[in-house]
C-alpha cells in the first residue's frame, strides 16, 4: 500500500478527490461557518454538500470570508454538490447546478453527482421532496438515468463542474451509465461503514476507473436523535452502531485512538474517501487526525469480517420525510428489497 497522507487523492482522469473531506448534511446554516473554518484549519481540501442540505449558501458565504482572507485559494479546494432527486431530468440539470454555484459563490463546482437515481416530479428549487395533498411522494416513474446523464455530461462541457459521478446507484446502474456515456462517471458516493463494505461494488469500481467516496463513515450516529429532536418519523429507520464495536474499540485503544478514527482509517486504506460530518471543532480536528498509524494486516483482516453486507445498510427503503410511501415502487429504486 502506498503510504497515504494528509494530501492523498483518488484519482479518476483529471479529477483528483482528497481521500478525507467534511461532510455537511442536517449541519444547520449557523453551525456551517464554524465547521468550514474549523475544517480548513485542520487541513481538510474537500467539502461534500448537496441542494437538498439546504445550506450551500452558508457554505458559500463561509468560503468566500476564507477566499478573501487569502488563508487558501479555490484551486486548493475540492468541491462536491448533487443534482437533486427532482432534478432528474437532463433539461433540469442546468438550472440546478447554475442554482448551486450561485448560492456556493462559485464559477464552477469539482464534482457534481447525480444525488439518488430515482427520480421526483420538478417543483422548483424549493419543494425538493414534493408530495401531494395524501401525503404520496410525488415520483416521476419516468426517469432515464442515461438521457440524464447526457445532462451531466453537458455541465463538464459548459466548464459549471470538473467531474461527473453518481451517488446510491447499485452496480448495474453504474455499469448501464459506463456502457453508454462519452464521459465516464468520476466517483460514485454510497452509504460505506465498516458494516456495510460494498465490496463487489467497491472492486467493480476499481476496475472501472470510478473511485468511491464512503458516505455515513463512522455509522452516521445520532442520525436517529436528530430527526426524533426534528419532529421527523423514523418508522423503518434501522440504528447501527460500528463506534461501539468491540473489535475498533480494542484497535483504538492499541493506538491511543478513538474508535472514529479506527473507522475512518480502515476505510481510507480499504481504498476509498470518506466525508465525516461534525460540526464540532474538535472532532472535525481528530477526523482528520488519521495519518499517525496505520493497521496490522491482521487488524486489517479483523475489520474487514465486519462486514454484515446488506443487512448493515442504515439509509434505503426508510420513507422520505414527510411522505407516506416510500421510493421503493419507483424502477430506478437503487437497493435490493
Ligand atoms: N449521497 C447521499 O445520499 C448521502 C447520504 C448521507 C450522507 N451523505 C454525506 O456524507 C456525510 C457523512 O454522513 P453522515 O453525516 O450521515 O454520517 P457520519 O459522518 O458517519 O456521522 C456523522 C455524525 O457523527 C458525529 N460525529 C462526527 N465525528 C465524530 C467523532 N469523531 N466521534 C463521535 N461522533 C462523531 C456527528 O456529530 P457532530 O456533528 O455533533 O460531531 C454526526 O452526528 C454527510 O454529512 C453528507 O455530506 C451523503
Amino acid at each position: 500500500m502506498t503510504k497515504l497522507d494528509s494530501k492523498s487523492a483518488l484519482t479518476a482522469g483529471k479529477m483528483k478527490m482528497p481521500i478525507v473531506g467534511l461532510g455537511t448534511w442536517q449541519s444547520t446554516p449557523e453551525e456551517i461557518e464554524i465547521a468550514v473554518n474549523a475544517a480548513i484549519d485542520a487541513g481538510y481540501r474537500h467539502i461534500d454538500t448537496a441542494h437538498v442540505y439546504a445550506n450551500e449558501s452558508a457554505i458559500g458565504a463561509a468560503l468566500k470570508k476564507i477566499f478573501d482572507s487569502g488563508k487558501i485559494t479555490r484551486e486548493e479546494l475540492f468541491i462536491v454538490t448533487k443534482l437533486p432527486f427532482s432534478g432528474n431530468r437532463a433539461e433540469d440539470v442546468e438550472p440546478f447546478i447554475k442554482k448551486s454555484l450561485e448560492e456556493l459563490q462559485l464559477d464552477y463546482v469539482d464534482l457534481y453527482l447525480i444525488h439518488f437515481p430515482a427520480g421526483l416530479v420538478n417543483k422548483g428549487f424549493d419543494n425538493l421532496f414534493p408530495t401531494d395533498e395524501k401525503g404520496q411522494l410525488l415520483m416521476d416513474k419516468s426517469t432515464n438515468i442515461l438521457e440524464l446523464w447526457k445532462g451531466m455530461e453537458a455541465q463538464v462541457d459548459a466548464g459549471r463542474t470538473k467531474s461527473i459521478g453518481i451517488s446510491n446507484f447499485n452496480q448495474s446502474q453504474t455499469k448501464r451509465i459506463l456502457d453508454n456515456c462519452r464521459i465516464p462517471p468520476a466517483n460514485i458516493q454510497v452509504e460505506l461503514h465498516v458494516y456495510l463494505q460494498q465490496k463487489e461494488l467497491v472492486s467493480f469500481c476499481k476496475k472501472n476507473g470510478v473511485t468511491v467516496c464512503a458516505y455515513a463513515p463512522i455509522g452516521s450516529p445520532g442520525h436517529k436523535n436528530l430527526l426524533e429532536k426534528q419532529g421527523f418519523s423514523t418508522e423503518g429507520l434501522k440504528v447501527i452502531s460500528p463506534l461501539e464495536d468491540p473489535v475498533i474499540k480494542e484497535i483504538a485503544k492499541k493506538y491511543n485512538k478513538q474508535p472514529s478514527q479506527v473507522l475512518l482509517r480502515y476505510l481510507i486504506e480499504y481504498g476509498v474517501a470518506v466525508i465525516p460530518k461534525s460540526i464540532n471543532p474538535e472532532r472535525i480536528k481528530q477526523n482528520f487526525d488519521i495519518f499517525d498509524f496505520e493497521l496490522t494486516k491482521e487488524e486489517f483482516e479483523k475489520i474487514s469480517g465486519l462486514d454484515r453486507g446488506e443487512d448493515g445498510r442504515m439509509f434505503g427503503g426508510r420513507k422520505v420525510i414527510g411522505s407516506i410511501n416510500s421510493f421503493e415502487s419507483h424502477p430506478e429504486f437503487p437497493f435490493p428489497k
